[in-house]
């Protein structure tokens, strides 16, 4: 028997393999009870003594030959054919991931929607304000520490409609109150939601960039009492109806009297400190009716300006105001 041809028979044969049917049939001429590696092996029996070892041999060498062959040949038709009856439509399927707001648009959503359902209209005003709406028309005097650079930005841009004075970044959402108090006439209800900004140090409760929202309403005979109405409804339907405030006396240059508001750490189940500032608010000053051309002594007003990150955070436990700006997906997913 000429072993080497067999090998390269074998070889040759092996390159006609295309599927699995193919390669039994070949496994089966070569390996299988009656094939060509066991005929070999049943002729050593009459073979010469001399010969055995090499039949023996050879024999074995086919064997290990053909196996290789076999098992490069499997692999290339995994690779190459997937067969339909291969694809598991058992699995489950891949889905898409659906997104959901921001937890700040949804503090604001929220904030917005109990003032709509109480007769506030929302307006928004630019983020680009000038020292007038910033300062100047709210009473704030022309020598107040948050006139300095080192509490407002200023823009390198001039106001054009006053001279040597420059644009700034709003550092509070109030301008709103004299942009739409100079264009409408009372009565009116108004909330005035956005970024505000102000060069503070970043830490975990300061950003240079943070959201508030102005509300105000002015109309004849509007008093204090109505402000103090309003904001304790707004408190119990944000923060639940068992939420605890008060009003503690302060000082804008924009209200008076002016007042803040905290609201009880124990009642939203945090320990830490006993009262929590969350809003400044107060009775709109008659400088400010002034400045945006209201007839003297027929308007009254009350106005409150809140955070809308101390809001969040006080809700939902947040501790660290970056949070909101770092975008990490295991943060917003909570929310
Ligand atoms: N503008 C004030 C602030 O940023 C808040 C405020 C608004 C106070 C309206 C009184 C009335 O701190």
């Amino acid at each position: 028997m000429d072993f080497s041809q067999l090998q390269q028979q074998a070889k040759q044969e092996a390159q006609d393999i295309t599927d699995t049917k193919s390669r039994e049939e070949y496994r089966l001429k070569y390996l299988g009870k009656k094939g060509i590696v066991a005929e070999i092996f049943a002729s050593l029996s009459s073979a010469a003594l001399h010969e055995k070892a090499a039949i023996g041999k050879a024999a074995n060498d086919l064997r290990t030959l053909v196996n290789h062959l076999i098992e490069e040949k499997s692999k290339k038709t995994a690779s190459t054919s997937i067969k339909p009856e291969q694809v598991d439509i058992s699995l489950p399927g891949t889905s898409s991931v659906l997104g959901h707001q921001h937890i700040l648009t949804q503090t604001i959503d929220e904030i917005v929607s109990v003032f709509e359902k109480l007769g506030f209209v929302t307006v928004e005003t630019p983020e680009i304000e000038t020292e007038f709406h910033n300062f100047t028309g709210l009473n704030i005097p022309l020598d107040h520490p948050s006139r300095d650079s080192f509490d407002t930005f200023y823009l390198d841009q001039q106001d054009r409609s006053a001279q040597g004075r420059r644009l700034l970044l709003r550092s509070h959402t109030s301008p709103g109150q004299v942009r739409i108090m100079k264009e409408h006439k009372p009565p009116l209800a108004v909330i005035v939601p956005g970024r505000v900004y102000r060069p503070d140090a970043v830490d975990a409760s300061h950003s240079f960039m943070f959201h508030q929202l102005e509300g105000f309403l002015v109309d004849e005979k509007v008093k204090f009492s109505d402000l103090k109405g309003l904001l304790t409804e707004f408190c119990r339907r944000f923060f639940g109806k068992d939420v605890k405030m008060r009003f503690r006396p302060h000082f804008f240059p924009f209200t008076e009297p002016s007042a803040e508001v905290d609201i009880s750490a124990g009642t939203l189940g945090l320990a830490r400190k006993k009262w929590l500032e969350i809003l400044g608010c107060g009775m709109i000053h008659p400088n400010v009716f002034k400045a945006v051309s209201y007839p003297s002594g027929k308007y009254t007003g009350f106005a409150f300006g809140m955070g809308i990150e101390r809001m969040a955070m006080l809700k939902h436990g947040i501790k660290d105001i970056r949070l909101f700006y770092e975008n990490d997906v295991r943060f917003l997913k909570q929310f």
